[in-house]
């Protein structure tokens, strides 16, 4: 990451996940610099303001509204511009609005010998981490989606509560598609390395543990409706999410995350972007990780890629 400003980080979009981001990331204490950047100039500089106003029960930092010239040396750029769901949209139906979004967004980067990682939130996550990198020309290493970081979390959170453990001794992924046709990975699935069946059958009872973990992946598929229902939206999930994965690259952790990133063959799958775990470190994607699936779970994650790749294919990037 020559050329850039490790401790700096840029968020683009101050709606309520970036400014929800912006908080989270300032809490971290990773940074030394948080710059937000909206459409509304008013807006970035209002939240700046706001959460400027709690570093006097934090750490010293500077947090202001800037321009594409004060971030092009970030050391990531966070994009969480664009619509967000409305009660009865899918992730997919905001897909033409937001691709435009990033077509106006984009070359502002890309034009700027931009060297640090792009990190994409804005919905639907795996089309527009496809857009961002064939836009920007970047690596494909520093162009990823926040993915199913979040519905992993969701799918760790209610298997720990079920089984009455803690959530971080509870390994799972949520995979593919971070929307409708996204895959839990219950056969890999484990707790503290003893395999979720097992652990299951020796400490819940009589509960039928096929139908249990069925009805737990479509709670955590329908997770952000059920949110949305309720309070229009939803951001601090997917702060704290942003948080973990910005910490995985400023301290180069080469945490195994379920980022959206570029697929290169693995279960057969090249050409889109979707979650699978990788190793993410100070130069984004380091590596990616072949986990094992079932064969269901395999033909599976191959129907959520070939669905994001027809959308793909109308966009005519
Ligand atoms: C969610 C949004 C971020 O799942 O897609 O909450």
């Amino acid at each position: 990451m020559t050329n850039s400003d490790a401790r700096k980080v840029a968020i683009i979009g101050c709606g309520f996940v970036g400014s929800a981001c912006a908080f989270a990331l300032m809490e971290s204490g990773l940074f030394s610099e948080i710059v937000l950047l909206d459409a509304n100039t008013d807006r970035a500089e209002g939240e700046a303001l706001d959460i400027s106003h709690g570093l006097p029960f934090s750490k010293p930092m500077q947090i202001y509204a800037g321009t594409y010239d004060d971030i092009s040396d970030a050391s990531i750029i966070i994009i969480t511009a664009g619509t967000g769901q409305k009660e009865g949209e899918t992730r997919l139906d905001l897909v033409h609005r937001n691709v435009d979004i990033y077509k106006s967004i984009i070359p502002q980067i890309a034009g700027r010998n931009f060297k640090g990682i792009l990190l994409i939130v804005s919905n639907p996550v795996d089309i527009l981490t496809y857009t961002a990198l064939k836009l920007s020309g970047l690596p494909s290493n520093r162009v990823f989606g926040s993915g199913t970081v979040l519905d992993t979390a969701r799918l760790k959170y209610l298997l720990g509560e079920q089984l009455g453990v803690d959530s971080r001794s509870v390994h799972a992924f949520i995979l593919g598609e971070h929307g409708d046709s996204e895959i839990a990975a219950f056969s890999s699935a484990n707790v503290s390395g003893i395999p979720l069946k097992q652990f299951c059958a020796d400490n819940c009872g009589d509960i039928c543990h096929a139908n249990k973990m069925k009805e737990i992946a479509e709670d955590v598929k329908n997770s952000a409706y059920e949110i949305i229902k309720r309070k229009n939206a939803t951001y601090y999930g997917i702060a704290m999410s942003v948080r973990r994965i910005c910490e995985a690259v400023v301290l180069d952790q080469k945490s195994i995350l379920p980022v959206s990133c570029i697929q290169t063959g693995q279960h057969g799958i090249s050409n889109v972007a979707l979650s699978m775990p990788a190793v993410v470190g100070e130069n984004g994607v380091e590596k990616n990780v072949k986990v094992s699936l079932n064969a269901e779970e395999e033909t599976a994650v191959k129907k959520s890629a070939e669905m994001l790749k027809d959308i793909i294919r109308e966009l005519n990037l």
